[in-house]
């Protein structure tokens, strides 16, 4: 077991002056340099033994002494509509209210050309589902005029260079049978076109290229110039529209353009001077579909950049669908799986608790589907009968159909093709192989539920899974009384300073009782995205769950994802400090995000005890606890809370010792390291260093990497070493041990 000293000064005299006396020099490190012994490359090196007290910390790991496994599930995710994170960021779909149901009575996110007049038609639904259509209206065009309906996506479309982005629409016309235009525009008044000989005009080189050389007017004249708006960079025709309902699908492909995120989609129509153009035609859509190429080819998948940022954490599980979004504010607004699955048509959608409308075009299918993509687990969160606005439904009969809508979402996620009802309908969605599930997370924040109901709910839910699927772990989101779950869920969102005081938090806690899942948490410190003392208080917390990962057997950070594109109020981000940033067209991740893919990606399978002496320290005084704003109880008094943090792991295969260390200091911290119980360690490591020079320094759409670990070969590493650990830094040292 590890056991965590702070500074004990008094102690670590008295041993150095005892070893002093003794002339064991290699076992403390003094402060000056000197070339008698091998160091690390940053090393100050021990010197001869004197009789002053060390003034530098140690740090001791001791590798014969394995105190647990490191739980191999340990690093996951937490993911749910918020902050625009599948509709306008990991779902590829590009075109914004789609389904035309994001506003009761307006188009919203669409605008017209020209004439044009639309609105929100409820006696012309594609189906049950998608029970409302956009009617438009060219009753009002004028004669050589284009008439036509835009979206401009979330924030912009992206569109990239030799790219085929597919586009879907249902359409249905009444005096108007075609043809229609179809294409992407890039708007914007950056579109210099220079006419270079006379009769053919191109674009200024490094902004957009013009489909084909169009003739200019004559009269212009060599070297004439002007300002564009709109420039096409695909399209398509699509030649007929039935007076019926029907699906129509071309692809649009670019040419050699630049990326660029200031595009539209459009639909539009000619009215020629000569052709017949019924002065009372309409056309209605529905489900207006934009995809660009996705990871792994999926139909409906996800988008690449931001599935290679989570590639890379190599996480174990996905806990979903939420969070709140699993909730709801209201029963008939949690994620009512059902309605998520099958064709896209048929899915009515709804509005999350962030505020604004899904069309569930990403829904549990996907979720798996990118579980899979990613080989990791999903953590299956089902509805427990409490949404967020205190609606509840009593134990006992009235929750015994969300019980079995629970029992019925497994066997959807797990069942066999052929034998389970569920499974069937999984394999006819596209999935005959069940997916891999070892956990079930019954609700989400229960501590919420005043009303007392969750015992007796998580009783009912825990008994029937249990009953059906044994060697299912269920979850419970708060501790219960009358059955001991498997886990129970505890989330953190917490300052720097918190995060910092609380990370020897779990080193005491029992280990009887249910394992924990830490479901969500984060130092939200940073905004949208969390800065480097937001990666500083994450690597401390990260150090307690690893250090304690036989207790704490699964994490996630939450929020995972936030659109950047328009940090207002009632813009694209509804909590601030999320993991990952981006527009429609780039993404970063964010200090926080480097921090939790080093510890991720660079841990053993088992835990060494440690030990420490003369750590430093900063006095910290803990912010009132609060309630709505006014201070609660007596102010509690100022801590002494640790600067330094760590934690050691081991790979029983290789013999690699992990050995993380947080300096949260502003100033560079000498260590002297020893590893005990060991024969020797090679000079030659390896270390990945995250720093930054500001507390406030961060990652961000302009300077997406300016904070990214560093990994170099280091040298002078043994069974003792003293090495400086920089400024503001998370450092990750292998040591490869013998
Ligand atoms: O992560 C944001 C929200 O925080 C989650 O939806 C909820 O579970 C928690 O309160």
């Amino acid at each position: 077991m590890h056991i965590s000293l702070f500074p004990r000064t008094d102690l670590f005299a008295r041993l150095g002056l005892l070893l002093a006396a003794l002339g064991a020099t290699s076992l403390l490190a003094q402060t000056e340099p000197t070339n008698a012994v091998p160091v690390a490359s940053t090393n100050i090196a021990p010197t001869e033994p004197t009789n002053t007290v060390p003034a530098i910390p140690m740090l001791q790991v001791k590798a014969d002494q394995v105190t647990a496994k490191v739980s191999p599930m340990l690093y996951g995710l937490m993911t749910e509509e918020i902050n625009y994170s599948y509709e306008g960021g990991l779902y590829g779909e590009l075109v914004r209210n789609r389904t035309f149901k994001a506003n009761p009575t307006n188009a919203v996110f669409w605008d017209t050309i020209n004439d044009t007049k639309i609105s929100l038609d409820t006696n012309m639904p594609l189906n049950a589902a998608l029970n409302v259509s956009l009617k438009m209206d060219t009753s009002e065009a004028t004669k050589n005029h284009t008439v036509g309906i835009v979206n401009n996506g979330y924030w912009g479309i992206p569109v990239l260079p030799n790219t085929t982005y597919h586009l879907s629409f249902y359409a249905k016309g009444e005096n108007f049978s075609g043809p229609l235009e179809v294409g992407l525009e890039h708007i914007g008044s950056t579109n210099v076109i220079k006419i270079t000989d006379g009769s053919t005009i191109s674009l200024d080189t490094n902004t957009m290229q013009v489909l084909g050389n169009t003739a200019p007017p004559k009269e212009w004249g060599a070297g004439a110039a002007y300002m564009a708006d709109r420039w096409q960079l695909a399209g398509a025709e699509i030649p007929k529209i039935s007076k019926d309902w029907q699906k129509y699908e071309v692809t649009l492909t670019t040419g050699n353009i630049k990326p660029t995120k200031n595009n539209q989609l459009f639909i539009s129509a000619y009215k020629g001077g000569s052709s017949f153009w019924h002065r009372h035609s309409s056309i209605w859509f529905q489900q207006v579909s934009l995809f660009p190429p996705t990871f792994n080819n999926r139909a409906n998948g996800n988008r690449p950049d931001l599935m290679q940022l989570l590639a890379d954490m190599n996480p174990k599980f996905l806990r979903l669908p939420g969070g709140n979004y699993l909730e709801g504010d209201y029963i008939n607004e949690r994620f009512d799986w059902k309605k998520t699955i099958g064709d896209i048509s048929q899915r009515p959608g709804h509005r999350s608790p962030w505020n604004y409308w899904s069309t569930d075009g990403f829904g549990l299918m996907e979720y798996l589907n990118w579980c899979e993509d990613l080989r990791m687990e999903p953590l299956l969160a089902v509805f427990a009968g409490y949404a967020l606005k205190h609606d509840y439904i009593k134990p006992g009969p009235d929750l015994e159909p969300y019980v079995q809508d629970a029992l019925e979402e497994i066997e959807y996620v797990t069942g066999d093709a052929r034998a389970t009802k569920w499974g069937a309908q999984r394999a006819k969605d596209g999935h005959p192989e069940p997916f891999p599930l070892h956990y079930v997370e019954v609700g989400n924040e229960d501590w919420f539920d005043r009303s007392g109901s969750y015992d007796g709910r998580f009783a009912q839910f825990f008994n029937a899974i249990k009953a059906k699927y044994p060697d299912l772990q269920v979850i419970a989101t708060t501790p219960v009384k009358g059955v001991t779950p498997d886990f129970v869920d505890e989330h953190y969102y917490r300052s720097q300073e918190q995060m910092e005081a609380q990370s020897h938090m779990y080193d005491t806690r029992k280990r009887e009782g249910p394992k924990i899942f830490v479901g969500e948490w984060a130092t939200r410190v940073g905004r949208p995205t969390p800065n480097m003392a937001g990666a500083l208080g994450d690597a401390a917390w990260m150090c307690c769950m690893e250090r304690n990962s036989d207790l704490v057997l699964l994490e996630s950070y939450a929020p995972l994802f936030v659109n950047v594109s328009d940090l207002s109020r009632g813009g694209s981000m509804q909590w601030p400090s999320d993991l990952i940033g981006y527009d429609a067209l780039t993404s970063y991740g964010s200090p926080s995000y480097y921090a939790q893919k080093m510890f991720s990606t660079h841990h053993g399978d088992t835990l060494l005890a440690t030990d420490s002496q003369n750590l430093p320290t900063h006095a910290w005084q803990p912010p009132a606890r609060t309630r709505n704003g006014v201070p609660q109880g007596e102010r509690p008094g100022p801590q002494e809370v640790p600067s330094l943090f760590y934690d050691a792991t081991r790979d029983s295969q290789s013999g690699t010792i992990y050995l993380k260390v947080v300096n949260r200091q502003g100033t560079a911290q000498p260590v002297y390291v020893q590893i005990s119980g060991i024969s020797a360690v090679e000079a030659q490591g390896t270390a990945t260093v995250l720093k930054a020079d500001k507390l406030d320094d961060t990652n961000s759409i302009q300077e997406p990497v300016k904070i990214v670990p560093v990994t170099e070969a280091v040298d002078g590493l043994g069974t003792d070493f003293t090495r400086t650990f920089p400024a503001y830094s998370i450092t990750i040292l292998e040591l490869k041990a013998k």
